[in-house]
Order: C-alpha cells, then structure tokens, then sequence
C-alpha cells in the first residue's frame, strides 16, 4: 500500500462517471506510478481539489482510496505547514518558512486522517509505504493503532543539517513520526546523516551506521509481537535503517517513446518551429524558487549581453509549469521569472525570434521527450533539489547518446550523474563558462559523457529503486550486511 499526499490522478472536474482527471504534478508520481502498474496494491491519496468527495475507484489498473481535504485543510495543511513550512526550512531556508500553530494542528489532523485511511484497509502484516513531507506522522500513527504493519517511509526532498532543520518548533514529533516507520529512506546519503544526527540530538538515540536503535518502554505493546524489539545493554530497542535509496524513472519507458518515429519528428518539428537555432537549450521545472530558474536565466540574459551568443543563434526554452500558485512565495516566483523574462526578450529578441520562450505550461510526457530529444543543452540549476527527475528522463530519452547536461551540485542526482557539467548555480561566472563549454563541446566529448550517464540511469531505474527500499523492508533482520550500502 502507498501512502502519499496526491494520488497518481489529479482530479480535474465533474462528478461520478463525468469526472476527469489528469495525471498529478511532480517527481513522487511520475516515479511511483509505474511501481504501482506492476504490482497489485492500492494508493491512498488526495485527489487535488478542496472538498471532492469520491469512493476508491481504479485507474490505469491502479486501486486508488481517494483522502477528502477541506478548502481551509489544503490552506492550512498543505500550502501552508506543508509548502511555506516544511518545503523551505527542508530547501536550507532558500525563502523564510514561516511557523504557525494552526498550520501544524492541521497537519497532525489530516496526517491522522490518512492513517486512519490507511488503517482501514490494510490487511494483517501489509507493507504500508509512506511517502514525503506532507505525511512524516503517519509511521507512528500506524505502528501506534497497527503494530503487525510493516511500515516504510520515503522523503523525496532533503532532509536539512541540525542546524536548519531545529528551527522547527515542533522538530521532536516530525522526529518520532518517521521513527513509527521499519525504514526510513532518504535521497543522498547527506539526507540520511542529517536524519541520524537530528535523531541523536534530540533524542540521544544510539546510531550505528544506517542503523538506530530507538528505545522502547516495556510496556509498549510492540514488545509482545513478533519483531524488530531486541534488548541492547538491558534495554528494549526497536532498530530502524535509515539510509539513502537514490529515486529514478523508468528508463525503459522514455528509451521506448524517444524511438517513437511520431516523437521523434515532433523533435524534429519544435527545432523547426523555433526557427532552426544552432543551439537549442532546455529548462524544465515546475515553477518553484528551489530550482534556480532565474539563476540560469541571469547567466543566459548575461551571455547575450556580453556578445557571446546571440538570440539568433541560440534559443532558450523553459517549460515552467504552474505550481502551488496561492503560496505567496510561488506568487512572487512568478512575477519575478516573468519580468525577467520579459527583460532579456525586451532587450534581446528579434521579429519572430525571441531569446526565450516561456510557457508557463504543464505537457504530456510525449511533448516533454520530444523536446528533450530536440534540446543540445539541458539546464537544471536547482539551488536544492532531493533528486531532480528531469535530469534522469532527458539522459533516458537520448538514445541517439547526444546532448549536454549541465547539472547543479545541489540536486541529489549530482550523487551519480558524474559526467554531467555539473556547476554551483549561485556561481553565475560558472554558470555562463558551463554553457559555453555546452555549445562549443566536441561530438565526441558529448557522447562519451552522454553514453557514460546513460549506462548509470538504464541500470539504476525505478524498478530497481522500488525492489531495493521493498526487498530491505521485508528483510527482517536490520544488522543483515546486504542492508547497508558498499
Ligand atoms: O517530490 C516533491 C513533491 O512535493 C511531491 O511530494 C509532490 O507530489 C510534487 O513535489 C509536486 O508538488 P505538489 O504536490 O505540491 O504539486
């Protein structure tokens, strides 16, 4: 069973049969979804709207159990502890999180709502696989009412040093919460060390590699069942593994669309539409000041400025699409990219030719890998990002093994995708170096990088990931070596 905030279907209008929906934003569906095709289960989530009432229904083979939220829960819960608390302090404070009492008792409200959806359904001994932020109460929630579940937890968004993250006035419950869970599974390895040293501080656990031993009262119903309670030095222990688990995509999924001849002249047709420049560069976000899209287009802005490239010779697209748009800090975003835009545009675009094209637009997978396949540079400038699945899908979708990927530090895919151009976006001398090393770099440069980044993603795939969180979860015992990574 998954647990996570959204469910993979968003819904959109209409009631019973009439209702339409359409595929939710974001990286946790985009990679979950296909886990869940291929495996019997049931998802548990909310389907996007205030007040939208539905029974389970199935979709795309998938039994979804749709959470309701109320228009002032989504204010409080979710745009608010969720996305103006949770979402900075998480992002190293990029934009101030502000605290607010009701925020949080919204949120422990409709964490226990989703439990209890949870609860209700599960059967005896089920895998119940929690996933980010929004939802960090629900692992005790469940072990409190449940203890026979096996519970895992998954953060898709960084979990911040000590330092950052014990602003949080409520830093000891978030910390219990995710305890409640078997596993507890971060993007990078930084994330997970960040989680075992807030767990120390706050609770003086003891922590022995990925392992945590949190101490249980004897009394504790727990005690009494089957597993993972063990005495150390006298005293009953439950250990939890807390490590990273790198997400991905399936990879097999965009090497297929990318060989579709349909996309591929569709590719073909975007170059020609945006009149054939020499260079095509690529930005894909959803619109949110953690991804550094005016940081790129600084450097861009700057590049035309100084005559080193021209309008005519390259063009930028960025595909910013809409998200969290009643948050203030997203609000803002907006005006910002927007006027910069339409500076760089002002100053530099010619009839017919401008230096960016813009969409403040969300686009069907198929759109996105043909333009990933017409894109020569691919820019993600994230200033903090858990993984960055973009990165991985334009790699996935360059079979013809071309392309430059120009990749942030800061996103947790810089982890593994080492043959990137992999630049600090806050340095914009660096930034602008980086895209001309992009434009003027060899073929055979390209596709060694390219053929390098490819064999890492196809072997790592999403599959891979969900088999690798899944096979620790069920194996019982913590301390097995195949539980820690080489
Ligand atoms: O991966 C981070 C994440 O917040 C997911 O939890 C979420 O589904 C996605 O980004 C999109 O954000 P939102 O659900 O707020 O539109």
């Amino acid at each position: 069973m998954i647990v996570s905030n959204r469910l993979p279907v968003d819904h959109v209008s209409g009631e019973g049969d009439d209702a339409v929906w359409r595929t939710s934003p974001g990286g946790l569906v985009a990679a979950l979804e296909p886990v869940m095709r291929e495996r019997d289960g049931v998802w548990i989530g909310w389907p996007g709207m205030p007040d939208v009432h539905f029974d389970p229904f199935e979709a795309d083979g998938i039994d979804l159990v749709p959470v309701p939220l109320s228009a002032d829960e989504v204010a409080d819960y979710y745009e608010g502890f969720s996305n103006d608390t949770l979402w900075p302090l998480y992002h190293d404070v990029i934009s101030p999180p502000s605290y607010h009492r009701e925020w949080w008792e919204a949120y422990q409200r409709v964490n226990r709502r989703f439990a209890d959806a949870a609860i209700a359904v599960a059967a005896q001994n089920a895998i119940v696989w929690v996933h980010d932020y929004q939802l960090q109460l629900v692992p005790k929630m469940l072990r409190d009412a449940r203890p026979d579940l096996i519970i895992g937890f998954f953060n898709h968004i960084p979990f911040p040093a000590y330092g950052i993250y014990s602003q949080l006035p409520w830093r000891r419950q978030i910390i219990d919460g995710l305890l409640g869970a078997d596993v507890v599974g971060f993007q990078r390895v930084a994330d997970a060390g960040n989680f075992a040293r807030a767990v120390r501080r706050l609770h003086g656990y003891e922590t022995r590699g990925n392992l945590i031993n949190v101490r249980l009262e004897e009394t504790q119903a727990e005690m009494t069942l089957r597993h993972r309670a063990t005495a150390r030095r006298g005293q009953p222990v439950r250990t939890v593994l807390a490590r990273p688990f790198p997400i991905s995509i399936d990879a097999q999924a965009y090497q297929k669309l990318a060989a579709d001849p349909k996309i591929r002249a569709r590719a073909q047709e975007i170059r020609e539409e945006l009149g054939n420049p020499r260079v095509l560069m690529l930005g894909v976000d959803r619109l949110d000041y953690t991804k550094g899209i005016r940081h790129r287009m600084k450097a861009f802005g700057e590049l035309l400025e100084d005559g080193v490239i021209s309008a005519e010779d390259v063009a930028l697209v960025q595909v910013a699409s809409p998200s969290r748009e009643r948050v203030d800090a997203y609000a803002q975003l907006r005006d910002e990219v927007e006027i910069t835009v339409s500076r760089i545009n002002g100053d530099f675009s010619q009839l017919g030719r401008p230096a960016i094209h813009y969409l403040h637009q969300g686009y069907p997978r198929e759109e996105m890998v043909a333009l990933y396949l017409a894109a020569d540079i691919m820019l993600v400038t994230a200033l903090r990002d858990g993984m960055n699945l973009v990165a991985k899908e334009y790699v996935a979708s360059r079979t013809d093994q071309d392309g430059v990927l120009i990749l942030s530090e800061f996103a947790g895919a810089s982890d593994e995708l080492r043959q990137a151009l992999l630049v600090n976006p806050h340095d914009i001398d660096g930034l602008k170096s980086a895209i001309v090393h992009a434009i003027r770099m060899p073929q055979r440069e390209r596709t060694r990088r390219m053929r390098a980044l490819r064999k890492r993603v196809l072997s790592h795939d999403v599959q891979r990931w969900s088999a690798t969180f899944l096979d620790a979860l069920v194996r019982e015992d913590h301390n097995d070596p195949a539980n820690h990574l080489d």
